[in-house]
């Protein structure tokens, strides 16, 4: 029986009451909270990737995985507006679907959160390294801006910015309303400037083939792209302190992917028709994996030769710009992308400390992981240990690689999230729900299926890394966890832990009127 332990729905809101968070996030601030946290490395690097997936065809993987996103957002809503505590899928599944699966749920946004750290860091580093070539002439040695996988030794710049994003985490900085308010109008004036500048310099004969690849190949890149995406629980989790969050919070979400994915269609339009988007293949017409030493060797092969498809750049859309004669708008974009990613990381950085610090709290994960700092008043040494893990993957593992598995384990925790919300529906279906999914019978299976199939689409080591990754995980549970459980215990959960979460949240204090961040370090800790 694999439904054991389920921590009752009242246990859980008993500790959400203690925290009490001021309901002052309306429709318009959510959905910026969403784009803040949407758009990053997915459409300002993985454009390249998806296009050696799938050619211009990454149009439809676009709205593929913006579809799967927009039915699992509504259910994510519905869980996160009646379990509005911290934790994300991880609470909500400990809340249905027992301790195990929850254990599982949250060892999978390992994946998403940590995994995906390392991946926005790594393309991070190729807007950086072309920054510096293009702007200052400077070159960081080949060895020393790649992995092995790419023929070089480490990836520096990108344990440079892991590193520094977690000392920022650690130190307890959170990012402002207004700083995220200024990022978000950065990334949205990079992509408007794109697509005004490369649509008119769009050519027809770039977009045929369309599906060189074949149909197979556009949903193989929607399984990528589908990280393009991530960070829209972002607005889920903000669902307690939104004012009429019936009303605001599928306005948030359903408005920022709405939003994301009418960018992303024409960013990846202007990039296609601008200067081409076909797949690099072999000898027997295959295409070569994105990330893969056959396909680096290709691309160096035809740089040599003077030549740069989108398919081999690390910066895409500044290397369209500067391929149609743009090149200091280039430049520009690519500053854009270095001011505006570490914040991506940060928010995602954060997320996993967060999920392993309640983890901890519910005896799940040794009780070290929810130490707090005495002076910084953060979980210093969870945000530690996981930013050791997110440098070391971001320097030698290449970023689509990183997206995929990431992916992985957010497919995972989605599909869970999808069964989690029928099931309440059946189980407590008198429970007051803030918001309600609309037509659940149809959005809830539509979510599960749309998961269950970029899954089967990932690539093989990405689907791997996840079951490896969960054998790990649940030996772990039965040898650590399973035991020392506070729930099997009956020890309840220490009070307070919420107002430390709530102050080290990056996000939530976006229109959090008279919000003073000076006041955080001498609230009560834990
Ligand atoms: N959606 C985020 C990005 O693309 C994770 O960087």
């Amino acid at each position: 029986m694999i439904f054991w332990r389920v921590k009752p729905v009242d246990a859980i809101l008993l500790t959400a009451e203690r925290k009490s968070l001021h309901r002052s996030l309306g429709a318009w601030q959510l959905t910026l909270l969403g784009i803040g946290a949407i758009i990053g490395t997915g459409i300002f690097v993985l454009t390249a990737e998806a296009a050696q997936k799938a050619g211009p065809g990454m149009m439809l993987s676009f709205i593929i995985a913006g579809f799967v996103c927009a039915v699992a957002a509504l259910c994510y809503s519905e869980l996160s507006s009646m379990v509005p505590v911290s934790g994300s899928a991880y609470t909500y599944s400990y809340a249905v679907l027992g301790e195990l699966i929850a254990w599982m749920v949250g060892w999978a946004l390992v994946l998403e959160y940590a995994v995906a750290s390392s991946a926005v860091a790594v393309g991070w580093s190729g807007y950086f390294a072309g920054l510096l070539h293009n702007s200052l002439g400077i070159e960081i040695p080949m060895a020393l801006a790649n992995g092995p996988y790419a023929g070089g030794l480490i990836n520096l710049p990108a344990v440079i910015i892991s590193l520094f994003v977690t000392g920022l985490l650690i130190v307890g900085t959170r990012e402002s309303a207004t700083f995220n308010a200024i990022l978000v109008a950065v990334k949205i004036i990079a992509l408007s400037v794109f697509i005004l500048i490369a649509l008119p310099a769009l050519k027809s004969e770039h977009f045929q083939p369309f599906l060189p690849l074949g149909g197979s190949g556009a949903v193989a890149a929607a399984a990528s792209i589908f990280f393009a995406y991530v960070g829209f629980d972002a607005v889920s989790t903000a669902a307690e302190e939104t004012r009429n969050p019936q009303r605001n919070v599928p306005i948030g979400l359903i408005g920022s992917l709405g939003i994301c994915t009418v960018f992303y269609l024409l960013v990846s339009a202007g990039a296609i028709g601008a200067i081409g988007a076909q797949p690099l293949t072999d000898a027997s017409g295959a295409g070569l994996p994105p990330g893969s030493p056959a396909l680096a060797a290709e691309c160096q092969q035809l740089a040599t030769a003077g030549q740069q498809p989108l398919v081999c750049s690390r910066e895409a859309l500044a290397l369209v710009l500067r391929q149609i004669g743009w090149d200091r708008l280039g430049n520009l974009l690519g500053l854009a992308a270095f001011l505006a990613l570490p914040s991506v990381i940060l928010m995602l950085l954060f997320g996993q400390t967060r999920i392993f610090f309640v983890m901890a709290r519910d005896g799940l994960l040794p009780d070290v992981l929810s130490r707090v700092h005495p002076r910084f008043r953060t979980p210093h040494i969870v945000t530690m240990i996981t930013g050791a893990g997110v440098t070391l993957a971001a320097a030698f593992l290449p970023v689509g690689k990183l997206a995929d598995i990431s992916n992985s384990g957010t497919l995972f925790a989605f599909f869970v999230v999808s069964i989690a919300v029928m099931i309440l529906r059946v189980k407590e279906k008198d429970r007051h729900r803030p918001f309600r999914t609309p037509g659940i019978w149809i959005v809830g299976p539509m979510a599960m299926l749309g998961c269950a199939i970029l899954f089967i689409f990932l690539p093989t080591e990405a689907q791997l890394v996840f079951p490896v990754w969960g054998l790990i995980g649940l030996t772990f549970y039965f040898l650590y966890g399973y035991r020392r459980s506070h729930l099997a215990l009956g020890i309840p959960t220490p009070a307070g832990g919420e107002e430390l979460l709530a102050e080290i949240r990056p996000l939530a204090d976006l229109g959090e009127e008279g919000a003073n961040p000076d006041e955080a370090g001498e609230r009560a800790a834990p």
